[in-house]
């Protein structure tokens, strides 16, 4: 099962999703449909240049005459053909930027020169990624460093991956096998190193895998622990000390600001109010919260969202106990 599987050709790989299938027609019918545009110009030229040379005897009265019918259709047809592909391709486009609700949420951290993958179960793995097949997997990923991108050949997406932003991409795989990850952005020396494989498992095979490998913690509950020892409980989980809004149920919904208008509370927002926490004050509260910007390691960071997001759902205000 860890083999490669290159498909028909190395240069084009498997197709493992509705997606990838779906760019590949386009691509094929947009190779056929410029063909079919510009080969009829190209043989009217050879032909013409063969039929007209010099010193051959031909009927070379009856010079240019307009067609309005022949110029308009040959301008409105080619026009109304590519703009075919033009809504084709946009659907596509907002397709990759609706991930479904329902999908498996992974976390992605790019640094220099490896990819870490992180399960809501807490398992961990590095180079690798191991995800069920027929579910939507929602990868929300951000870099340690400089800038990567998460390249799947045989899924058709690829999507830069940014130090201090949270960017996403999605897929369902619909094919069991090992594919290949690749980083497309030159992000250093090792950049060509920086790849791995995509293990997609029935789902069965996936949920024993899940449980090979299962984590002493989930992703939210490390997340509970370090929300302790950063001292940020101190502050936003201590009701008789009013100074932080609390942090329950606000996940996933829109927060006033102090500063006016409204910020809705996702990955980013949580992740810039740690760093940066005076940039978008919550309205009714003082600026006083410090800056966790460079005292936080980015694995920490994403386990402290994970936690506020998991708080999202909880029924009441307590940490969940942690060892
Ligand atoms: Cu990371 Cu190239």
């Amino acid at each position: 099962m860890d083999h490669i599987d290159p498909g028909w050709f190395a240069f084009w790989p498997a197709a493992i999703s509705r997606h990838a299938s779906d760019v590949d027609l386009m691509l094929a019918g947009l190779v056929a449909l410029c063909v079919a545009l510009t080969a009829p110009v190209f043989v009217l030229m050879v032909w013409f240049a063969h039929k007209y040379r010099s010193g051959v005897d031909v009927d070379r009265s009856g010079g240019p005459k307009r067609n309005l019918r022949l110029e308009t259709a040959w301008a409105a047809i080619p026009f109304v053909l590519v703009l075919f592909f033009y809504v084709w391709a946009a659907r596509a486009y907002w397709d990759l930027h609706e991930p479904p609700a329902d999908a498996l949420e992974i976390s992605v951290i790019a640094k220099q020169w490896m990819w870490k993958f992180q399960h809501p179960g807490g398992q961990r793995e590095i180079n690798e990624l191991h995800v069920p097949l027929g579910r939507a997997v929602k990868l929300s990923m951000t870099s340690q460093d400089v800038i990567h991108s998460l390249f799947f050949p045989s899924l058709r997406i690829k999507q830069d991956v940014l130090p201090e932003r949270v960017s996403y991409e999605w897929f369902e795989a619909d094919q069991p096998g090992v594919h290949h990850l690749f980083c497309a952005e030159f992000c250093g020396t090792s950049h060509s190193k920086m790849r791995g494989r995509i293990v997609v498992l029935e789902p069965e095979a996936y949920a024993d895998w899940l449980a090979a490998n299962e984590a002493d913690l989930t992703l939210a509950r490390r997340g509970a622990a370090l929300f302790r020892s950063y001292g940020c409980s101190g502050c936003h989980m201590n009701s008789d000390v009013v100074r932080a809004p609390p942090l329950y149920g606000v996940y996933g919904r829109p927060v006033p600001l102090a500063s006016g208008g409204f910020v809705t509370a996702d990955e980013q927002y949580v992740r810039d109010s740690i760093l940066m926490p005076l940039d978008k004050v919550v309205a009714g509260y003082r600026p006083i919260m410090p800056s966790f910007a460079g005292r936080i390691a980015e694995e920490d960071l994403v386990q402290l969202v994970a936690y506020v997001k998991s708080l999202a759902t909880a029924d009441d205000y307590r940490l969940p106990d942690t060892p």
